[in-house]
């Protein structure tokens, strides 16, 4: 085996934590690796001004591969004000290192597995013929273009004149905007290009080959938002016929979706979406299979940086709690999808059957688990800590 280095990120509240329980997980799973760690999150913001500093960032490039917590990101006015008082009325302005990140290496491709474990308590069940309830099992993975969109920041609130002037060729904006006065106006645009479409789209192919996915379902609203939904769905019909005749290509909009997922989630598989429509999939999804305790992701980059990371923030209120409640696992799979991605994959499986074995038994439980209010109480109530979550997924490894 390669001795790999892989960036550990902590970032902020449990993200530290959580991080901490998974490399737990990979070191007894006989993972070798060195972590070098990373500076990342609202401490740097305070202490230097910079959430994300330089030198996180050539770690990154240098070394390629990241396993990240989750950092604390807030607005700009309140960021300024937490300030170390050194650093305050200097000109700093914050913005969140995720998205710096993401801009910073063009991660556009994520990728967020919402897969159940059999035995999950929190798993999505519905009412089945002669009032039996079923439990289907959910193996979806959202593919989510990950730097355009609605998301790209391209938008103004009482736009310049030479903007305005663009908005009013357009016939449609013309004719039902054309009256509005310009300082009561807000737009944001949404920004699809074939180069990022293209990528996201063959990833998800790719992806439904080499794992034996039987549909990629482009989930957007080609009917309505025709330029750039539009251009996804045309791209998906080339790549399909061109390349992949044996995986089936699909389209769902996305409101249809949001409400065929309760009704029949077991039929899809890859999903692929554009960066709004794939932040609500997956969201959706994620929900049906346990929630942030559960939802795993990745990044990647064309040019072959990836960061893997659990859905869920830094969820400040249980960071300071003396006994961590919160579930590794988003963390721990996440960790494991860095492991399939380099190539480790029985590592990979090894440690997903332990965790769907501690799941299934039923034995270990933390307390979104159990369906309790998450409040440092819920040890002394049966509920297992992080570290006790973590224990058991360890003691199955030996198995
Ligand atoms: P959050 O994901 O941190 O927490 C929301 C709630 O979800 C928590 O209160 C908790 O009930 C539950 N939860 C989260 N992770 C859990 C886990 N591992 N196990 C069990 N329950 C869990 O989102 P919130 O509260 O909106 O944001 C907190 C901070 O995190 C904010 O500063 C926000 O900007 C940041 N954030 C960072 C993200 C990242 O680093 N990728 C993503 C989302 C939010
Ligand atoms: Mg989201």
């Amino acid at each position: 085996m390669v001795r790999r280095t892989i960036v550990a990120l902590p970032g902020d509240g449990i993200g530290a934590i959580v991080l901490e329980q998974a490399l737990r997980v990979l070191n007894a799973a006989g993972f070798d690796a060195e972590y070098v760690y990373g500076d990342i999150g609202w401490g740097f913001w305070r202490k230097e001004g910079n959430p994300l500093p330089d030198r996180t960032l050539d770690l990154i490039k240098k070394h390629k591969i990241a396993l990240f917590g989750a950092i604390t990101s807030k607005p700009n006015e309140e960021a300024k004000a937490e300030l170390d008082p050194s650093l305050q009325g200097k000109g700093f302005s914050y913005s969140s290192p995720i998205v710096g990140l993401r801009q910073h290496f063009d991660l556009d491709i994520c990728v967020r597995p919402c897969k159940s474990y059999k035995g999950n308590p929190l798993n999505f069940v519905r009412r089945g013929r002669g009032n039996t309830i079923e439990e289907p099992l959910v193996n979806v993975v959202i593919f989510r273009q990950n730097t355009e969109c609605l998301y790209s920041g391209v938008e103004w609130t009482n736009p310049p004149e030479n903007v305005y002037n663009a908005l009013l060729s357009h016939p449609k904006f013309r004719a039902n905007f054309g009256k509005v006065p310009v300082d009561e106006l807000s737009v944001s645009v949404r920004i699809f290009t074939k180069k990022a479409t293209m990528r996201i789209l063959e990833a998800a192919f790719d992806y439904a080959k080499k794992y034996g996915y039987e549909s990629v379902t482009v989930c957007e609203k080609p009917n309505v938002v025709r330029e750039t939904s539009g251009l996804m769905w045309k791209l998906a019909k080339e790549i399909q016929k061109n390349r992949f005749q044996d995986i089936k290509l699909l389209n769902t909009n996305i409101d249809a979706q949001m409400m065929w997922l309760t009704k029949n989630p077991e039929d899809y598989g890859v999903i692929v979406a554009g960066n709004m429509f794939g932040d609500i999939a997956s969201d959706g999804f994620a929900g049906l299979i346990g929630g942030l305790g559960f939802a795993c992701s990745a990044q990647f980059s064309a040019d072959g940086i990836a960061v893997f990371e659990p859905t869920h923030g830094s969820a400040p209120k249980y960071a300071g709690y003396e006994v961590p409640i919160v579930n590794p696992i988003a963390m721990i799979e996440s960790a494991c999808m860095m492991l399939d991605y380099i190539g480790e994959k029985k590592l990979c499986n090894v440690i997903r059957k332990a965790i769907s074995d501690v799941i299934e038994e039923g034995r270990v439980r933390t307390y979104d688990m159990m369906k309790m209010q998450g409040k440092p109480e819920v040890i002394q109530n049966g509920a297992a800590s992080t570290v006790q979550m973590t224990d058991a997924i360890i003691e199955k490894l030996k198995k």
